[in-house]
């Protein structure tokens, strides 16, 4: 086990045939470096990536398709070459080191089994490779000496023709299998050893694919949208195997997903990239409750976060957009000084809002949309405001979650009220988010016990 770190990490690849300047600014590629000319440049990828994964540590990597996430992983385990700064395992530079030198696995987004394997030989083919790269059997078996090897090897050859049980297992062979027990153990895939990937469920597969990666006792996992390809209930299964797994084993791990649910409830910190640079790392809740940037608002939580542009008056302490005024706490008022007679952007979360009585203090808006989730109903609606001002910084529609013995029926107008102390603000130019004065939802801290 070992802790990860990242330090000012860049990658660029070169320009792939036919893609020069001109082709990057039609793709949309923000990352293509200007050079005024008409010579192809190189796509920077990652730039500037600080990250320290602890000792132990289970690190989700999230953020939109096309950003990195994959890139950063595979120079991690050593699959691509870094253009720019150091990675650490422990004490150790990396930065050259064979893949098969670092000691780390990686779980691919596309996993692949060898067909042809019984599922104990597609877990044990790495581990019997890895053992004779570290020539190391006699490790596994210190009694183990060169006679006795030799003495080993000629009874495998004689008996290699026998059926299985009869067979005689070198001592190398019989770590294996203590080893290939083990991990079948731990995934609950015992009574599957024995049987041909195409003869396995997705998530069977799923688990073959992890054990391997296990089996093989690392000082880091990396794991690429593992889960991928199962469905929902399948995936939330895995994911929870993936985390209690991770608990016991104590490895260090980094996680990449592009499902916000999936990295709020694995890791232990999310790491949030986006267009090649991390946005923000932190603690789930951290993130849900300070997200450091509108980006970082928006790709936490399901609905998204709504963003309302207002203005803010420092005399009467309100924002205001058309009819809509609200009185802010002093906190807020004080964080907002800077920004008084200019625009804002208000951030609101869908269940932070609630159906109010008519009134300038709530929000007017025209019900869309409504999607019945049982418990809950999500309701999409339209702001009501006739002439509103920055509609550029506003979401297409403002998403409220609602009990679902609230009526409502389409077209209806509704007033929502914000909670006070769930509103968030960004900086219209930075987007970077205005945090007040003090704090406020800070997470709940359990008292330390007093020593006597
Ligand atoms: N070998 C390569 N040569 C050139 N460009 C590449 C290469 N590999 C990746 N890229 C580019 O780097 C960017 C990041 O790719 P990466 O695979 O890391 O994204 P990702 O975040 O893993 O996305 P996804 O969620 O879709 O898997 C993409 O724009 C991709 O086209
Ligand atoms: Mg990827």
């Amino acid at each position: 086990m070992a802790q990860v770190v990242i330090e000012n990490v860049y990658k660029s690849f070169p320009p792939r045939q036919g893609e020069g300047k001109s082709a990057q600014v039609k793709s949309g590629s923000p990352l293509g470096k200007q050079n005024g000319g008409n010579r192809p440049e190189a796509i920077n990828v990652l730039r500037r990536i600080n990250l320290t994964v602890e000792d132990g540590e289970f690190m989700v990597l999230v953020g939109p398709s096309g950003c990195g996430k994959s890139t950063l992983l595979r120079l991690i385990a050593g699959l691509e070459t870094i253009t720019g700064g150091n990675i650490w395992l422990g004490e150790k530079l990396i930065n050259q080191l064979p893949p098969k030198q670092r000691d780390i696995a990686m779980v691919f987004q596309n996993y692949a089994l060898y067909p042809h394997l019984t599922v104990y030989d597609n877990i044990a083919f790495g581990l019997r490779r890895r053992f004779l790269e570290m020539q190391d059997v006699n490790s596994v078996n210190p009694s183990v000496n060169h006679f006795a090897k030799m003495g080993e090897d000629l009874l495998v050859g004689i008996t290699r023709n026998l059926p299985k049980g009869l067979r005689y297992l070198s001592s190398k062979e019989l770590a294996v299998q203590e080893r290939v027990r083990n991990v079948a153990q731990l995934l609950q895939i015992e009574g599957l050893l024995h049987r041909l990937p195409k003869q396995l469920s997705g998530g069977q597969r799923q688990r073959v694919a992890l054990g391997r990666a296990i089996a093989r006792n690392p000082q880091v996992f990396l794991m690429d949208e593992p889960l991928s390809n199962l469905d929902a209930k399948l995936r939330a299964e895995t994911r929870s195997q993936i985390v209690k797994l991770q608990r016991q084993l104590g490895t260090t791990t980094i996680y990449v997903t592009h499902d916000q649910t999936e990295a709020m409830t694995m890791g232990d910190r999310i790491a949030i990239l986006n267009q090649g640079q991390l946005q923000q790392v932190a603690p789930p809740l951290e993130l849900y409750n300070r997200p450091a940037n509108k980006f970082v608002a928006e790709f936490i939580g399901s609905p998204p976060m709504n963003f309302i542009p207002v203005k803010f008056h420092a005399s009467q302490q309100i924002i205001t957009n058309g009819d809509f005024r609200m009185t802010l706490s002093q906190n807020w008022a004080n964080a907002l000084q800077k920004y008084d007679g200019c625009l804002v952007i208000l951030g609101i979360r869908p269940e932070h809002l609630v159906v109010g009585v008519p009134a300038t203090k709530n929000l007017p808006v025209q019900v869309e949309l409504i999607e019945n989730l049982g418990n809950d109903s999500y309701v999409a609606t339209k702001i009501a405001i006739a002439n509103f001002e920055f509609r550029g910084f506003m979401s297409e529609s403002i998403q409220v979650r609602i009990p679902s013995e609230r009526p409502l029926r389409l077209g209806e107008q509704i007033w929502l009220s914000l909670n006070q102390d769930k509103l968030h603000f960004f900086d219209p130019d930075t987007e970077a988010a205005i945090f007040p004065r003090t704090p406020i939802n800070l997470p709940f801290e359990k008292p330390k016990p007093q020593v006597n």
